[in-house]
């Protein structure tokens, strides 16, 4: 299914809503996640700590969202976390200059070029303002983070453009209160913000998102020492890392992607085989997948080596998640900026550990399953189906009365007030039943119980599967069960 059909299902049912919609001077880039995508953002979530995090013995944390000027003055952000943009001298449309030359013209220049490669392309290509056909003013760089005054004396801060600089200021508490033993897993789930030039395709590109990051901090003498390589040492990978942005993709293992000399060392390799596996999980059709190899000027600022895992979905291929080898980027700012040690014990060697990261953007991988999972049944009416891995749906079970009197409306609440705190169950009375089972398809519910005539002369139900449109009856003291086993994560 296509863009516009994800967003009709997401306003209609619940998932996903732009921010102020009620006001005329509500900014761009805002979405808000109603109580369906409330729920399918947790149980990913759950997903990801079952996967990544528990699975690896990670640590979490939960940092603050405003974090001070030397925080970013040492990361690099203050000089370089900046986009190209350019005005238009007639209108005053401002926007980034890259996305300007690519989409007019179709020449594409990588963001972290030097102005000057902008303005000319600019010229030669003869672009113009696409509003008022006017002219454009000399590319500048503008810095996306939020700046923030704090207190009274309103001094300087920053809302974080990235959650990881948190976990790379932590790092030595961590280390020691944890007895952390390199490599480790740091995570963190939260909101970053930034200043987007073109906020636009709803959660695709947004100016205050979820990200679930990872920082692994590891010795850099020891890339290829990884004790459990051998759990993913069979799990495929399409990697793309010859240049150019159609180039082959070639689907191999983690173990010989690594021999082949196609990702830098085991590590890496690990932390990818991992990632795909939670992928897989999440029902992303994988074949449509890809880790692409970054060219040199495509790499953000902090990063030695990047694979953007990317999947393609109806407006093209679509980054989720960011792996970079940011060497010793930031833990060495950090210590010059600061004046505190950021150095560890690696048995008996003292290193400045080295982090590879894994930065998800959580929003555009709930967009992604959306879109794989939207499907029409051609077998029944075309009838829209949201397949979502039972342990993702929003809501696992409709309970249902075929008609409110003889007592069924009663009995139907008893049955959902039980099931209700076991697992998310919906309660719903009113409307032909056809048209019932069809929302609840459109919201990904596994299943559907009804209650009928026949429920109060034997105390069974009817349940209803999603996916086949299968009937049953079963049992009032069996639905637990049933549902459960299915709900299960894997
Ligand atoms: N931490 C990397 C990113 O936000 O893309």
């Amino acid at each position: 299914m296509n863009y516009d059909e994800v967003v009709k299902l997401a306003l209609e049912r619940g998932f996903y809503f732009p921010s102020c919609e009620v006001y005329g001077d509500a900014q761009a880039g805002f979405w808000e996640y109603g109580p369906s995508g409330v729920s399918l953002k947790n149980k990913f979530v759950e997903l990801w700590r079952r996967e990544l995090i528990r699975r690896d013995a990670m640590m979490e944390i939960d940092g603050s969202q405003i974090m001070s000027g030397s925080v970013f003055e040492a990361s690099g952000h203050l000089a370089s976390f900046a986009d190209p943009i350019t005005r238009c001298e007639k209108c005053g449309l401002t926007v980034r200059a890259d996305k300007a030359i690519e989409e007019i013209s179709n020449v594409t220049i990588p963001e972290s070029a030097e102005p000057a490669e902008f303005d000319a392309a600019i010229s030669e290509n003869d672009i113009r303002c696409p509003k008022c056909g006017g002219q454009f003013s000399g590319t500048e760089r503008f810095n996306m983070m939020f700046k923030v005054g704090i207190g009274p004396e309103q001094k300087a801060a920053y809302l974080r453009p990235e959650t990881c600089q948190s976990i790379f200021v932590d790092f030595p508490r961590l280390f020691k209160s944890m007895r952390g033993r390199l490599p480790v897993g740091v995570g963190q789930i939260g909101k970053s913000f930034r200043n987007e030039i073109a906020p636009r395709q709803g959660l695709l590109r947004l100016r205050e998102f979820y990200q679930a990051e990872i920082e692994v901090f590891c010795n850099p003498g020891k890339l290829d020492d990884v004790p459990n390589f051998a759990e993913v040492e069979n799990t495929m990978l399409n990697l793309q890392v010859a240049d150019g942005y159609d180039a082959a993709i070639q689907t191999v293992s983690c173990s010989d992607a690594v021999q082949a000399g196609l990702l830098p060392s085991r590590l890496v390799a690990y932390y990818l085989g991992l990632l795909a596996e939670f992928y897989e999980k999440t029902g992303i059709d994988m074949s449509k997948s890809r880790f692409r190899k970054l060219g040199q000027k495509e790499k953000a600022f902090y990063a030695e080596v990047a694979f953007d895992f990317e999947v393609e979905v109806s407006t093209g291929w679509l980054e989720l998640v960011a792996c970079n080898y940011r060497s010793g980027h930031d833990l060495s700012g950090h210590a010059k900026q600061s004046g505190e040690k950021f150095e560890v014990m690696d048995g008996e060697q003292k290193v400045l550990p080295h982090v590879f990261e894994i930065s998800m953007g959580i929003d555009r991988s709930l967009y992604t399953i959306l879109e794989h999972s939207l499907t029409r049944d051609a077998e029944h009416d075309d009838r829209t189906v949201l397949s979502l891995r039972p342990y993702l749906a929003p809501v696992h079970v409709g309970v249902l009365s075929l008609v409110k009197k003889d007592g069924l409306r009663e009995k139907t609440d008893e049955i959902y007030r039980t099931i209700r705190r076991k697992c998310d169950a919906f309660l719903d009375h009113s409307g032909a039943i056809g048209r019932r089972y069809r929302r609840l398809d459109e919201v990904g519910a596994p299943f559907a119980i009804t209650v009928d005539h026949q429920t109060l002369q034997d105390q069974t139900v009817t349940i209803r599967r999603r996916d086949s449109m299968e009937q049953s009856r079963i049992p009032i003291s069996e639905i637990d069960g049933v549902i459960a086993e299915h709900i299960a994560y894997p």
